[in-house]
């Protein structure tokens, strides 16, 4: 566990980190990309951590590879690349750069790791896990596979490196469907997110599709009929939601993707008012670019993602601290699996 307050004085030993209104006047160009959504002040408070981070990137030769639910200050602030999982494994792939800043979950940092061995791949915080990554282990799997013989096992990325390995192929919310109906088995084991295999299951009828127990804590929470008193209350919305959610949430949006999927979707459509059926950095994040677009709904935010702050990025880029590193043996097996996903998903994506 990070000792916050050893690292925030060793941090003001090193930075100026006043809020300071001059040097966010100076990095108004960073900041129109979010004026929309984050106030003058937490800005004045932002920049002198935004303005470090980026000096301190050139001089390790870092990237930051970070995640759509990162906050708007991370995501358009310091972020060399932006997306949804499969993006950014695809992303890690190509880096040349000495040093990854993974500004996502743990499981992100490992697919990282894996796909990019001699990087140095680090996490700003340990502890930014996920719940479904923490639902599926290697003898989980082991036993859906005692269950259902011959089935091939397509894990969700959202897993540990161990869960990984111990699968044929993985998936992300953008490729599922594409990579389940390429299996030849007629019996599919999908693990460990119960919802996103129930979604599949509908989109790909021809297979039996079986799942483990696991859930996403963010999407799990809302129900189909929140979705309905949302509709009521602002008529005319185009709901969109993430396949993490249940089935009858998902049967009552207009829509359903990835985390990019959804933001090209609205990137597109333009609708006069959209409810994102998912973690509420997504809606921040897009609406400097869709001044248009309003955004309604909850705010369900992920407590793992969360965990990610600008003061820790800094944190792990100052002290280098927070190296993620996967067994050779396992992480050569995993990579099979995540390798077979990219090769399968950009042939099937011609
Ligand atoms: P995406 O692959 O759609 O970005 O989803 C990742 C995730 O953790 C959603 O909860
Ligand atoms: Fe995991 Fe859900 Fe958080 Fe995504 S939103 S990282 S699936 S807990």
């Amino acid at each position: 566990m990070l000792d916050q307050f050893a690292l925030r004085a060793e941090l003001a030993d090193h930075y100026d980190l006043t809020p300071s209104p001059d040097l966010a006047a100076e990095m108004s160009g960073i900041y129109a990309r979010m004026d929309r959504v984050v106030a003058p002040p937490d800005w004045a408070v932002f920049a002198p951590y935004v303005a470090a981070i980026n000096k301190l990137k050139a001089e390790r030769n870092a990237v930051i590879l970070a995640h759509n639910y990162m906050t708007p200050e991370i995501y358009h602030g310091i972020a060399d690349v932006v997306g949804d999982s499969l993006q950014l494994a695809i992303e890690a792939t190509k880096v040349e750069a000495d040093v990854i800043v993974q500004c996502g979950v743990h499981f992100m940092a490992e697919t990282s790791k894996i796909l990019n061995p001699s990087k140095t791949v680090l996490i700003p915080d340990m502890e930014a896990g996920c719940s479904l990554a923490e639902s599926i282990t290697a003898e989980g799997i082991a036993e859906m596979r005692a269950k259902y013989p011959g089935a091939p096992v397509v894990t969700y990325v959202n897993t540990t490196a161990e869960a990984k390995a111990a699968s044929d192929i993985c998936c992300t919310s953008s490729n599922a469907a594409q990579i389940v109906r390429a299996q030849e088995s007629d019996t599919v084991i999908m693990t460990p997110d119960k919802y996103l295999a129930q979604n599949i299951a509908q989109q790909v009828p021809e297979k039996r599709i079986v799942w483990w127990d696991g859930s996403c804590i963010v999407h799990e929470r809302f129900t189909a009929q929140d979705l309905r008193d949302f509709r009521e209350w602002h008529p005319g919305t185009r709901i969109i939601a993430h396949p993490e959610c249940p089935p009858d949430v998902v049967a009552e949006a207009d829509f359903s993707g990835s985390t990019s999927g959804i933001i090209d979707y609205v990137t597109t459509e333009r609708p006069e008012k959209a409810m994102l059926v998912t973690e509420c950095s997504m809606a921040s994040n897009i609406s400097d670019a869709l001044p248009d677009v309003d955004f309604v709904g909850p705010c369900n935010m992920c407590p793992y993602m969360k965990k990610i702050t600008l003061e820790k990025v800094l944190w792990s880029l100052h002290s280098m601290q927070g190296a993620v590193e996967v067994e050779v043996a396992v992480a050569d097996k995993a990579r099979v699996a995540v390798q077979r996903m990219i090769d399968l998903s950009r042939k099937l994506s011609g």
